[in-house]
């Protein structure tokens, strides 16, 4: 990525919260000398393990934020796909230089929205994940790992 944003100032956009621990991670391992971080925030599963539907923005970013800048979107996990889908419907319509999404995991079992991802750490099966900046309603977020929540039984 460090290659990749050689001549362009990046700007790392964090979709919360569930991708604070992964962004805080990735840019302390940039080498570029200079880039922007912002956020946005969709609305979330709401305690529940199933997507609602269609997220929708609950905290934008100024225009000139995005405006011909070089936009990278940092997520936690990509499962539906309906979360990446709204945040770059939203984010093109800025009118942004270029846009390129980086996940930290890959859940593509479950995949409704087809989602091209530019940097992927992991793939993983379709179980539900938490810690590291996951969560389930709001618990397990500042789990220093990864962990598989086990279902409940019945
Ligand atoms: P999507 O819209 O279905 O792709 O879901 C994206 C969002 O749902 C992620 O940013 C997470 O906040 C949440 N999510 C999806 N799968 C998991 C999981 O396994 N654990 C915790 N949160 C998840």
């Amino acid at each position: 990525m460090d290659r990749d944003y050689a001549a362009h100032t990046p700007v790392f956009v964090g979709v919360l919260k569930g991708g604070f621990i992964f962004l805080a991670d990735l840019v302390r391992r940039m080498q570029v000398s200079v880039l922007s971080v912002e956020f946005l925030r969709l609305s979330s599963y709401g305690g529940n393990k199933t997507s609602s539907g269609f997220p929708k923005i609950v905290v934008g970013l100024p225009d000139d934020a995005v405006e011909n800048r070089h936009l990278v979107v940092v997520e936690d996990i990509v499962d539906t796909g309906l979360t990446t889908a709204a945040t770059l419907r939203y984010l093109r319509e800025k009118k942004p230089a270029s846009i390129k999404l980086c996940v930290l995991l890959d859940k593509p079992e479950r995949r409704r929205v087809p989602t091209l991802i530019d940097y992927v750490g992991f793939t993983v099966p379709d179980r539900f994940l938490v810690g590291y900046g996951l969560d389930l309603d709001q618990r397990y977020r500042q789990l220093p790992g990864i962990y598989i929540l086990n279902q409940e039984p019945g």
